[in-house]
């Protein structure tokens, strides 16, 4: 195996939303690449970070909460927020005002959300994309479910002048990793059209994203590298 690059040495990373699945894979590939790791998350799921105690800060608080967000990004070079859009209190908006108010200025800035997220209008779904979105906006009813925040965070994220990258997750996978995740400006493009990446992977894409200039206000959907799709189109590059 190769060894892990050392790209994180001297550096402070804060992982929002750090006790959840994608969350707990990104303080694994941040604490492999030698960051210093602080992670948001609510009070009641601190336990899920046990296997890292000693190792990273843990902030228990609503990855919301201004106070804590301001305390646990102080002196980071890097912010990773996972945004979810759970209940009807803007919790994924408050969550990315929050992070990009009280960021170091010039702080790298990386969310995640998913394909449905479009930042130009010119993404092209499937049919199944579409449906699972108006079934996600009924469910504001049950007051659960809140995706139109989702949308409001990613805009406020896109018009700022912040450092940031919103990384758009296809449907996940659990398993082992199969490296970096390929990436297009459009859902829609052919070499994601077999639309599955390993949850690791997406976590692996977020935190190489830190220290990848050319993805800056960039909003890349992802797809797994050695998925159907991504291989026909590197054959083709190559
Ligand atoms: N699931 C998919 O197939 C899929 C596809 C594309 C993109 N994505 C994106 O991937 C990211 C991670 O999604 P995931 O599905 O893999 O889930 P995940 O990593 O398990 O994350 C879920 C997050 O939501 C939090 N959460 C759960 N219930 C909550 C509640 N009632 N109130 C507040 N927070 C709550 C969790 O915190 P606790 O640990 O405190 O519960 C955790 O931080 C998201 O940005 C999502 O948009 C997911």
């Amino acid at each position: 195996m190769e060894p892990i690059p050392q790209t994180g040495v001297g550096k402070k990373v804060c992982i929002v939303g750090a006790s959840g699945k994608l969350g707990r894979y990104m303080v694994r590939h941040a604490l492999d690449r030698g960051y210093e790791v602080v992670g948001v998350c609510r009070e009641k799921s601190v336990h899920k970070l046990d296997e890292f105690a000693g190792r990273i800060t843990v902030h228990g608080a609503r990855t919301d909460d201004r106070a804590a967000i301001e305390r646990a990004v102080d002196g980071c070079d890097a912010v990773l927020s996972v945004l979810v859009p759970w209940g009807v209190h803007d919790y994924a908006s408050g969550t990315a005002k929050a992070v990009m108010d009280f960021a170091e200025p010039g702080a790298r800035l990386v969310f995640s959300c998913g394909w449905h997220i479009s930042r130009d209008g010119e993404d092209k779904y499937k049919r199944g994309i579409k449906a699972a979105v108006a079934f996600a906006k009924l469910m504001k009813i049950t007051r659960l479910v809140d995706i139109a925040d989702q949308y409001r965070a990613t805009d406020m994220i896109f018009n700022s002048d912040t450092r940031w990258t919103v990384v758009r997750g296809s449907d996940l996978e659990e398993g082992e990793s199969q490296g970096l995740p390929v990436w297009s400006r459009h859902v829609g493009d052919p070499v994601l059209e077999s639309n599955l990446t390993r949850r690791t992977d997406f976590a692996l894409f977020m935190v190489a994203a830190i220290e990848d200039e050319s993805l800056v206000r960039e909003a890349p959907a992802i797809n797994g590298r050695l998925t159907p799709s991504a291989l026909a189109h590197a054959a083709e590059a190559a």
